[in-house]
């Protein structure tokens, strides 16, 4: 096992850092600056092979800019600076930062100075470069060499003789710097000499051969969720345990129009240990009166985990709970900034494991949702159940806007059926969303070929107004509910832009909800992005 750790300084797209590292088969983990994984006797462990530290909203000139005592890994490994950890290598090893007159953001040219460097194999001698910073290096530290720079920023790059320390000014983790990639390929690979063995199938292995191990002939439960984290967990444990997985799928009538039904006979057809407990009824018993979102979702989460709690009792051997935890859910748990304000309160059955006094098993908890589609579609999962969209946990529940009752619910089903069935339907020339999984994964060559709107689209739903309006169906007068469509693209749902539906593809949707959808006589599209607007309404 081979590991790259990268400290986060706090910058937003350490995450893409990690992920870059990742797509090189070379498994990282990303820790807080002041976090290091040092042994439990404070030493290095031996499979570390770099380190990369991230960029910062700081300035290192701050009194309270993040600090980290790199002659701790000086000479034990090589070191990647970036941006933020750029400057912070330069202002505490003899150089000097200052704050330039403005700050520089946006596409720069770099140019490598004559002698290239490993870290610049395969880069051409000029080529664009993401900046984002407000300081300046004016000197390089003791030992170093420039070697790039760009029209406005002289020292764009440096490398430390001797040392395997590297600094880049600008961000080669994002996709606006055209040959990053490459640059953090020659790090990881050359530089740093990872084999960059870490595949799909080699995660595969090692897990299931890891949960056999911790999970002896013990039995484990776990809620499934209709959604690709839960799934994949699940067909991960089943290979390693079978039967003594014991998976509970809720029906808490929130789901959309069939979809409970057929994915608990997909589950089946997985060969799942699978049970379905419907139980619709208590949730809409429990939502009765209230129309506050938070306290849907409270009502929501603890009418689940009673449900569960009460199926869960009846498998009396079990000694595990296992989760669908993933990878950006631990970094966010431990991040620097602490955990962020809670807009919505999204992680709504909190208090299951408190309650149910079980061991807790994660088997994704290293990967990133990505990590975890190539991971199902290795274990054979349909593409149908990998390639969903997201789908939030109180469901439909917060997609009537206002109080849910029984006929409302009705009214937004039949909706979101024609909505996203037209979705899949209609075929579009459109990139495919990340979560789309349309890259020709079943060796199709033709790149050209048209892929659905689904698969455009990142997330899609409709959502019932509380508000009714005046229409006009043959010589009546009409007095209805109005449904909201909504498709946005993203990457990872903390920002959204508003999908460009073709006017055709919304012409037929409107005239098929409001011909169909007894209760509705109005569709509006929303054009909004997030931020300042959510994906979801409440
Ligand atoms: P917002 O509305 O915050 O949504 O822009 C971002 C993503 O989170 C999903 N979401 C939820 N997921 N429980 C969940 O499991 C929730 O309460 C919840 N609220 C929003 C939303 O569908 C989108 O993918």
């Amino acid at each position: 096992m081979e590991r790259i750790i990268i400290l986060d300084f706090g910058s937003q797209v350490t995450q893409v850092i990690g992920r870059r590292v990742r797509e090189l088969n070379v498994y990282c983990e990303i820790y807080p600056f002041n976090k290091f994984p040092f042994t439990e006797d404070g030493k290095i462990p031996s499979d570390i092979k770099g380190l990369i530290l991230s960029g910062s909203p700081f300035s290192v000139r701050d009194n309270n800019a993040p600090k980290v005592d790199l002659s701790l890994f000086i000479g034990k490994f090589p070191i990647l600076g970036i941006c933020y950890g750029a400057q912070y290598i330069a202002h505490t090893m003899g150089g000097c930062v200052e704050a330039s007159q403005t700050r520089e953001y946006g596409r720069a040219e770099l140019t490598i100075t004559e002698g290239k460097e490993i870290i610049f194999d395969s880069v051409p001698q000029c080529s664009q470069v993401w900046m984002s910073h407000g300081d300046t290096i004016t000197a390089l530290p003791k030992g170093a060499k420039l070697i790039a720079s760009t029209p406005t920023v002289q020292n764009a790059a440096y490398k430390i003789e001797g040392n395997g320390i590297y600094a880049l000014q600008f961000h080669p983790e994002v996709f606006h710097s055209t040959y990053g990639g490459v640059m953090l390929r020659n790090f990881i690979i050359e530089v740093c000499g990872c084999k960059g063995d870490w595949t799909t199938e080699s995660f595969i292995e090692t897990t299931v051969s890891d949960l056999k191990q911790k999970l002896g002939e013990e039995h484990v439960i776990l809620g499934l969720s209709g959604g690709v984290d839960s799934t994949v967990a699940a067909v991960l444990l089943n290979k390693a345990i079978g039967k003594r997985l014991h998976c509970i799928f809720v029906d808490n009538g929130l789901l959309r129009k069939n979809e409970f039904e057929d994915v608990l006979e997909q589950y089946k057809g997985m060969g799942l240990n699978v049970v379905g407990v419907k139980a619709a009824d208590r949730f809409l018993e429990a939502l009765a009166g209230i129309s506050d979102p938070e306290g849907k979702r409270k009502a929501i989460g603890r009418t689940f985990i009673e449900v569960f709690d009460t199926e869960a009792q009846k498998i009396t051997n079990a000694k595990w709970l296992a989760q669908g935890t993933i990878y950006p859910d631990v970094i966010e748990s431990s991040s620097v900034k602490g955990p962020s304000a809670t807009i919505k309160s999204h992680h709504n059955v909190g208090g299951l494991p408190e309650k149910m006094n079980l061991k807790i098993v994660e088997p994704l908890r290293a990967l990133f949702k990505d990590e975890v589609r190539r991971t199902g579609r290795a274990l054979g999962i349909k593409r149908e159940l990998i390639s969903r969209h997201p789908f939030p946990g109180p469901g439909l529940g917060i997609r009537v806007l206002g109080e849910v009752t029984a006929e409302k619910l009705r009214i937004l089903k039949e909706a979101d059926h024609i909505f996203i069935s037209q979705l899949r339907k209609y075929r579009t020339n459109l990139p495919p969303a990340s979560n789309g999984f349309a890259e020709n994964e079943d060796g199709d060559s033709d790149r050209e070929a048209q892929i659905s709107l689904y698969d455009a689209v990142w997330q899609a739903g409709t959502i019932l107004l509380p508000v009714k309006s005046v229409g006009v169906m043959g010589d009546e007068r009409t007095y209805e509910y109005t449904i909201a469509l909504r498709a946005v693209v993203s990457n990872d749902g903390m920002t959204a832009d508003w999908v460009h539906l073709p006017y055709d593809f919304l012409a037929a949707v409107s005239n098929q909800i409001i011909n169909n959808v007894k209760g509705v006589n109005r569709v509006c599209y929303d054009i909004s992005s997030k931020p300042p607007a959510t994906i979801e309404w409440e």
